[in-house]
């Protein structure tokens, strides 16, 4: 069955604020090139044969593009994020008018949930999804998650500035193998990672500097932005997979990559 992945193109993208460490409002982002990078994603992730809808971007939410935290649509179930930060928040409610128009089910959160959307959730299998918290979800997203989800939710603490979201050091390849930042977690974490997955590939410095995790597998290709080791790419094609590189370059200013670009029907 084709994937259904959704994207907002980056028409009001830019670095405005700073609110993870990525972003610096003196380095300036070339908007035309990033126009043409998210084009080429888009284009990548259609001839993987994914069926891509896009979402209208609004005028004033720069990363209104990050399209995997406006919420997480799992069926025809969108549960909206609640942004920790007032200047995403907007984005959320814009997100829920769109699926709302699809006839989708949209679920609400109480102010005090901070939930980021497929920032901090990722499937495993089809049977249960990693809940990232403590940087921007707030782990009483948990209940709220699991009452709406199908799926067996596990909770990772997220405990470095750095990796303020799962999909920025946590990107699984399949049901046995993983690229994990290892600096973004503690040794509780850890254990979890190495008792779920047979095989955990860990990234070096370079890997970490590009948010390489931050991947999106389609059948046997995986999508993830360039400037990550030689190591790494060699890592995931010894395990039989293709490795698809997409200059993401603007939107890494932004502390974002491919996996941030892209919500997906899971
Ligand atoms: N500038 C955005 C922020 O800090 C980047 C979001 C990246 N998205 C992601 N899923 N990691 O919120």
């Amino acid at each position: 069955m084709s994937r259904t992945l959704f994207m907002c193109p980056p028409e009001y993208f830019d670095v405005e604020y700073a609110i993870n460490p990525y972003m610096n409002l003196d380095v300036p982002v070339d908007k035309e090139l990033a126009m043409r990078q998210w084009q080429t994603l888009k284009r990548v992730y259609e001839q993987l044969e994914a069926r891509v809808f896009e979402m209208p971007a609004q005028p004033g939410l720069p990363d209104m593009t990050f399209a995997a935290n406006c919420g997480h649509l799992e069926g025809d179930v969108f549960l909206q994020a609640n942004f920790r930060y007032d200047v995403r928040k907007p984005e959320a409610g814009h997100a829920a008018d769109f699926f709302q128009k699809q006839n989708r089910t949209v679920v609400t959160l109480p102010g005090d949930v901070i939930f980021e959307g497929q920032g901090d959730t990722i499937p495993y299998g089809k049977d249960a999804l990693f809940m990232g918290y403590g940087k921007r979800t707030t782990k009483n997203a948990m209940k709220k998650l699991a009452g709406m989800s199908r799926k067996k939710v596990y909770p990772l603490a997220l405990s470095n500035d750095k990796f303020y979201h799962l999909d920025t050091c946590f990107g699984p390849l399949n049901e046995d193998s993983v690229v994990v930042s290892r600096a973004a977690f503690g040794s509780e974490e850890i254990d979890l990672i190495e008792s779920t997955f047979s095989d955990v590939i860990y990234t070096n410095e370079q890997d970490d500097l590009v948010l390489a995790p931050n991947l999106v597998v389609i059948g046997k290709t995986v999508v993830m932005g360039d400037g990550f080791s030689h190591e790494l790419g060699k890592a995931i094609e010894q395990r039989g997979l293709k490795v698809e590189g997409v200059d993401l370059s603007e939107f890494l200013k932004s502390g974002g990559g491919a996996k941030c670009l892209t919500l997906e029907e899971c």
